[in-house]
């Protein structure tokens, strides 16, 4: 089998230091339906996904459980397999980096780039975000001295270290990028990294000895691997650089790498100059795509269940999510998670267009032929239209599947589908059942619909796991649809006549929006109370320790501004002063106090929360206020005036 014919595609590695969200889902549901588009095409698929264990990120989050890294790391990577198999997510390989096969390569790497004179021993003197594990310049953490990727403070670092000769392969670099307009995707990044690579190429400190939590570089055991530079080779790890020759040439170089933007930068740089070193072809597109933000406010009081996708999933099913996640969100752009959006889009397309298409037809097969598919007579113009719409769909869809465009694949698809269920207002079915001598009419277009159904399941094979083949099942080619290749989707005609159908339960039920967010408000609210119930029975109550409460910073603070924030009409940006600085901070208080109404007034804020960003604004800090059961809401303030940066204890 030649290059041509297989497709290898990868996720980034999660680091296994929380839970993961709605925001890793995408990336992986993503990397999962182009990989079985392109199996159901024929090619030979490797889909790889895993988990990035080291760094110092991960020994710190250990300690704070009070954990060794490796029990830690276990624990949070099983549940990362266990929600991937909910989701139907259908890897080939899960590399963990802890791994041997793993860590015996990287060690080999890092003396070959070493032997090389491409890895030498140098002075890092600089900041260091330690959730990126990533470096800063003076110039990019600006005034504030936090990351620009996530707002939060860098450390100070000054240690020995190995530097990795990156700035050799700069102009290299740009040329290929030059030359290669699909290596980076979408467009728009593009120019990004190349002004980066302009200007800020530098020398990269590929090890650190303040920490022991990596893979130990082989000729100097005080220093362990940088983490992005452990992490990144995985892709080559897996199929089996340096050990299974055959295999690594099978495969690489990969088609298609897909991360978030935010660390598009180690995939279009570092990444591409650690193969140069070491001889290696690139990979042939680097696809970053945008965030998936949530919404903060209304629904707060069960909004951490909300994004939770295991929560979700339990909710509406892994297929909804799926088909939400490709079909809401151009793939490349930002966008805003929400629950209204999702449960709009069950109820349009997959309740109402979908499911009424199968329902409808499934049932007058039953009516009017006995439950078995009629073979088609004569052909109408209206007949052809369908057959010619259903050809151009697939072509329409196949084209935007190639450039990761699934909302438009998707679009396109459910484009056919209410085609379909305009083909029977069209022909009207129920009037031709009514006459004897319109059999071979009615037979003629029940045919075309069970036929436009099939191609519409062979078309969401790859979004979703289970609704598909619940399609096949009443149309009784379960099997058939198994095997559908991409060929099959482009012939009309495929469907055999004489089977037999069988309808079945509704597809997607509808879901009733305000029905569904009383029920959940209910199970929050019964929750706490089994809690709390449990909690009197034991005789104790739930109690922070003292230390705990003095973690809190919490100052009196002066607001010196505040807008609202483009798209939402529940938070506000403010400014406020805390005696040594000013901070900018996003608060869900629009519905309750109008901007003008804010300047002056004197607040609480928790200081020492972790920054956010919510809605593309930072948000360092919290401010408090009071809710009560009808959901006003009153600011939180102290009863004598204070100065600003006062501390409340
Ligand atoms: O960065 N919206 O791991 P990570 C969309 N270990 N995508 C999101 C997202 C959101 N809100 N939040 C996270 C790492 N992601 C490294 C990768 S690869 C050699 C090493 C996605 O656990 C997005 O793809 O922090 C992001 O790049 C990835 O999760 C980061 O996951
Ligand atoms: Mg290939």
């Amino acid at each position: 089998m030649s290059d041509q014919d297989t497709f290898y595609v990868t996720t980034p590695i999660y680091y296994p230091s929380a839970k993961l969200h709605i925001g890793h889902v995408y990336t992986t549901v993503a990397a999962d339906t182009i990989t079985k588009f392109k199996k159901m095409q024929g090619y030979d698929t490797m889909f790889l996904t895993g988990s990035d264990e080291h760094g110092q990120k991960i020994e710190r989050k250990a300690q704070e459980t009070g954990k060794e890294p490796a029990e830690y790391v276990d624990e949070i990577v099983a549940s990362f397999k266990e929600l991937w198999q909910e989701l139907g997510i259908e890897y080939d390989d899960f590399i963990r980096t802890t791994e041997e096969r793993h860590t015996e390569i990287i060690k080999k790497i890092f003396q070959k780039l070493y032997d090389k004179g491409d890895i030498y021993k140098g002075t890092y003197e600089g900041w260091y975000c330690t959730p990126c594990e990533s470096y800063w310049s003076e110039r990019e953490i600006g005034e504030e001295k936090v990351c620009p990727d996530c707002g939060r403070p860098v450390e100070w670092i000054d240690e020995e270290n190995y530097f990795f000769k990156m700035t050799k392969y700069g102009s290299r670099l740009l040329e290929h990028i030059k030359e290669h307009p699909k290596f980076i995707q979408p467009e728009s990044r593009r120019k990004e990294m190349i002004n980066y690579i302009e200007e800020s190429l530098e020398d990269l400190s590929v090890s650190r000895t303040s920490f022991d939590w990596g893979i130990k570089v082989p000729f100097d055991k005080d220093h362990v691997a940088y983490v992005w530079l452990d992490a990144l080779c995985n892709y080559i790890t897996a199929i089996g650089y340096m050990a299974d020759e055959e295999k690594f040439n099978h495969y690489w170089p990969a088609d298609i790498h897909i991360v978030g933007k935010d660390i598009l930068r180690f995939h279009t740089v570092i990444w591409p100059c650690l193969l140069m070193a070491l001889d290696l072809p690139l990979p042939k597109q680097v696809f970053g795509h945008g965030w998936l933000l949530t919404e903060t406010g209304k629904m707060s009081k069960s909004k951490g269940n909300v994004v939770d996708p295991q929560v979700l999933k339990n909710h509406f099913g892994t297929d909804a999510i799926r088909y939400y996640l490709m079909r809401e969100v151009p793939f490349g752009t930002d966008g805003t998670y929400s629950t209204e959006a999702l449960i709009g889009r069950i109820n349009s397309d997959l309740a109402n267009d979908l499911g009424n298409l199968l329902n409808r037809t499934i049932s007058m097969i039953e009516q009017y032929f006995s439950g078995v598919i009629p073979a088609p007579q004569k052909t109408d113009q209206i007949d052809r239209e369908l057959k010619e719409a259903a050809a151009d769909v697939v072509k329409e869809y196949g084209e935007h599947m190639e450039e990761l465009k699934f909302t438009l694949a998707l679009e396109e698809l459910m484009s056919f589908v209410r085609r379909s269920n305009k083909y029977i207002d069209q022909t009207r079915p129920w009037i031709l059942g009514r006459d004897e001598a319109s059999k071979d009419r009615l037979a003629t277009v029940l045919y075309n619909l069970m036929e436009a159904l099939r191609i519409i399941a062979g078309l969401l094979k790859p979004f979703m796991v289970d609704t598909p083949f619940e399609m096949a099942k009443q149309m009784g080619i379960e099997g058939e649809l198994k095997e559908t290749t991409w060929q099959d989707l482009q012939e009309w005609g495929g469907l055999k006549s004489g089977v037999s159908v069988q309808k079945g339960e509704p597809l997607f039920p509808r879901i009733d929006v305000e029905e569904y967010f009383s029920d959940i408000e209910e199970e929050d609210t019964k929750q706490q109370k089994t809690v709390t119930e449990s909690e009197t029975t034991e005789g104790e109550e739930k109690v922070i320790s003292f230390d705990d409460f003095k973690e809190m910073d919490i100052r009196v603070a002066e607001i010196t501004a505040a807008e609202e924030i483009e798209d939402s009409d529940k938070l506000l940006k403010l400014e406020v002063d805390i005696g040594a600085e000013t901070r900018q901070l996003v608060a869900g208080i629009a519905n309750h106090y109008e901007p003008d109404q804010l300047k002056g007034r004197k607040v609480l804020v928790v200081i020492n929360l972790e920054p956010a960003e919510i809605f593309g604004v930072k948000s360092n800090g919290m401010i408090l206020a009071a809710e009560n059961e009808e959901g006003d809401l009153a600011l939180a303030t102290v009863e004598k005036d204070m100065t600003p940066g006062s501390k409340v204890k």
